[in-house]
């Protein structure tokens, strides 16, 4: 695997890979002249918002050098996985779709297959694909993602694997072409890498430490995006409370909400995640007082007992992330928290899992991501005694998932004969003839509607709380 330093700096990064992307387009030019068909390709995105939004870079990088995206795969000329190892799980799709390509390429051998993403960052996972996918032509990681240009260059003359991954991150590239998927929504990263490793957690391995977006750039991308029609930014990081410590000036995340806000054009923020050990008063002020910041708050627990939280390395216990909750409904009263839970860690008991749904009750959560602990190589928590079986895991796993629906359910019921504000973002997954918004704090609302709605802020009255989302009729404006 090759090591590299980074040292360029970015514009330089950019340039260089100008030239390759000029070179590549060229030669899609050309095979276009040829054949009458342009080169296609697939984008497959596993895991988080940072992947889809690097998934986003990777499109934009695409077209600029002659492609088009293709849905069907056996008409593709190139396919890229972008992977997540985040849990045992995903990592088993990628393995599964990249065998089912093996064929493909069979019939096909012009076919380029290109790896990256998280499980890259690996070292084990780049032998295994090398030793059990060598149909595979190109894998990169996360750090080197704005090299695609050239490191594709280099897979079109090469009949060999062509492997690059750098184990460190290197300064932010700003100025990469990015091609996004929403029209209406559109997330924007303010900081990448994590600096906490809680101790279950491969991201730290995967993205390196902790870097924030200068102020003055994030906003001007934000400016942009308004300017072609987006209305809702979400601000994505690791760990968004941290935003602004790698930062000259004393610059935070809640003078950055403060900017953002300000921007005209904007109708909604959001922003996620934050971490229950960062969160400030200030941050909670500013929530309140901006009024484009939606009522919505990702606030992760994962564990309620202060046995699992210690050993987890979340550095909060049960009681302070309670006061926090309290903290923030007394302030911001419509506030909708949501929160990330993990089922199974090693040494968990019965009673932890009660304190769990004991603090499920109590905190009354407006939608969660639950998980069962899947060991991360490399991770502390892989190497711990006492893992828990996977039928225990199961079984405990169902008792909190029955608790936390049975929680959210009750909660949108609460909702029946209210008047909420929706962003429409289109038609609703059923009919055309019924339009999907979501509210301030990000609940699904569906309603009779037209496609003239869309992009629009719109009073929805609900008549009919499902379980996880609303249903309710337009109020005429
Ligand atoms: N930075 C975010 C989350 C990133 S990963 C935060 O700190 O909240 C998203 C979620 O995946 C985590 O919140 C956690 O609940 C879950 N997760 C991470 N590693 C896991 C593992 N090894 N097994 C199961 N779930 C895990
Ligand atoms: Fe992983 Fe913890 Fe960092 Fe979130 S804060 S990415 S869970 S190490
Ligand atoms: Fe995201 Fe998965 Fe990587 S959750 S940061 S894509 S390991």
């Amino acid at each position: 695997m090759s090591k590299r330093e980074v040292v360029e700096p970015s514009d330089e990064i950019v340039i260089k890979n100008q030239v390759y992307m000029n070179e590549i387009r060229q030669l899609t030019e050309e095979k276009f002249e040829e054949t009458g068909r342009k080169q296609k390709f697939q984008i497959v995105t596993y895991g988080c918002q940072m992947n889809e939004h690097d998934s986003e870079k990777l499109n934009g990088m695409l077209s600029q050098m002659g492609f088009e995206e293709e849905s069907k795969q056996e008409d593709c000329d190139l396919v890229i996985f972008n992977t997540c190892c985040v849990r045992e799980n995903a990592e088993l799709k990628v393995y599964g779709h990249l065998g089912r390509l093996k064929g493909l390429k069979r019939k096909n051998p012009e076919l380029r297959i290109a790896v990256c993403g998280c499980m890259m960052q690996q070292e084990h996972i780049v032998e295994e694909i090398k030793r059990k996918y060598p149909f595979v032509d190109l894998v990169f990681g996360t750090h080197n993602l704005h090299n695609f240009p050239a490191l594709l260059s280099e897979a079109y003359d090469s009949t060999s694997i062509i492997v690059e991954v750098w184990d460190h991150e290197g300064e932010i590239i700003e100025g990469l072409p990015v091609i996004r998927k929403y029209g209406l929504k559109a997330f924007v990263n303010i900081m990448y890498g994590c600096n906490n490793f809680c101790t279950y957690c491969i991201v730290p391995y995967t993205r390196g430490r902790e870097r924030s977006r200068d102020v003055e750039t994030i906003v001007n991308e934000v400016k942009e995006l308004v300017k072609k029609g987006v209305k809702e930014i979400t601000l994505l990081g690791q760990n968004v409370n941290s935003y602004g410590k790698t930062l000259e000036g004393n610059i935070d995340f809640s003078d950055l909400l403060i900017e953002v806000d300000k921007i005209e054009g904007v109708k909604r923020v959001r922003f996620m995640t934050s971490h229950p050990k960062d969160l400030n008063d200030k941050l909670i002020d500013t929530m309140a007082a901006c009024d484009t910041v939606c009522d919505q708050l990702h606030l992760p627990i994962q564990a309620a007992s202060n046995d699992l939280l210690s050993r987890m390395n979340r550095k909060y216990t049960k009681e302070q992330y309670l006061e926090l909750v309290k903290r923030i409904q007394v302030k911001i009263p419509n506030i909708s928290i949501s929160t990330d839970v993990i089922i199974g860690f090693p040494g968990e008991t019965e009673e932890d899992v009660d304190q769990l749904i004991e603090l499920i009750h109590e905190v009354k959560f407006a939608s969660a991501y639950t998980f069962i602990y899947s060991p991360r190589k490399g991770t502390p928590a892989a190497e711990m005694e006492d893992q828990i079986a996977d039928d225990v895991k199961s079984k405990r796993f169902e008792r909190m998932l029955k608790e936390m629906n049975g929680i959210i359910s009750a909660k949108n019921k609460t909702m029946k004969d209210k008047v909420v504000e929706v962003l429409v973002e289109g038609p609703s997954q059923r009919s055309d003839e019924v339009m999907m918004g979501r509210t301030s704090g990000s609940k699904v609302v569906n309603f009779p509607g037209t496609k003239d709605d869309i992009g629009k802020m719109i009073q929805v009255k609900i008549t009919d709380p499902k379980s996880f989302s609303l249903v309710g009729v337009k109020l005429e404006s």
